[in-house]
């Protein structure tokens, strides 16, 4: 069977943390395989033909970072974490795995380096755990370095 992500927005202050752990805590009653962090940011701006629209890209890392770490907190290890937002490189997915995301996606990467960012990210990955004598991402997750 496929596995079922459900996707989270993100949220800034306090009221949209609460917001959003409510539903990731309804998700997992329900049986969810993983959740996705987070989606674009809504932004107004009168030069945007229809006054407003989601923002995404690079400004994202830092709040996706911080949202993954905190719904980590919140669900325990059980449930997959996959971190959207500003990824780019392979720093960028370390830097998600070690707050606790056990996958990323990305999509702007993608309209500014081609398809294969994918496959420099992964290789990024398998040189910098190579160096380390890390072996999975696990062990990426934990490790010091
Ligand atoms: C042109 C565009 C269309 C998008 N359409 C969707 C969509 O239909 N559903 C969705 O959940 N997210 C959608 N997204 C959000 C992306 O899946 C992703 O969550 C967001 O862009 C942040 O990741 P990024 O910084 O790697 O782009 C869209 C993003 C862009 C730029």
């Amino acid at each position: 069977m496929k596995p079922l992500f459900v996707k989270m927005p993100p949220y800034n202050n306090e009221e949209g943390r609460e917001n959003v752990l409510t539903l990731v805590r309804i998700a997992l009653k329900e049986g969810i395989d993983a959740i996705t962090a987070a989606n674009t940011h809504p932004v107004t701006d009168a030069r945007l033909a229809v006054g407003r629209g989601g923002l995404s890209g690079q400004p994202l890392l830092e709040d996706t970072i911080r949202i993954v770490r905190e719904i980590r907190l919140e669900i325990g290890r059980d449930v997959a974490i996959n971190a959207c937002g500003g990824i780019f490189t392979h720093l960028d997915a370390i830097r998600a795995i070690k707050a606790g995301a056990n996958t990323v996606q990305l999509f702007t990467g993608l309209i500014y380096e081609g398809p294969s960012v994918a496959k420099n990210i992964n290789l990024g990955l398998a040189k910098y755990m190579t160096q380390r004598g890390i072996h999975s991402i696990q062990e990426l997750a934990k490790s010091e370095a």
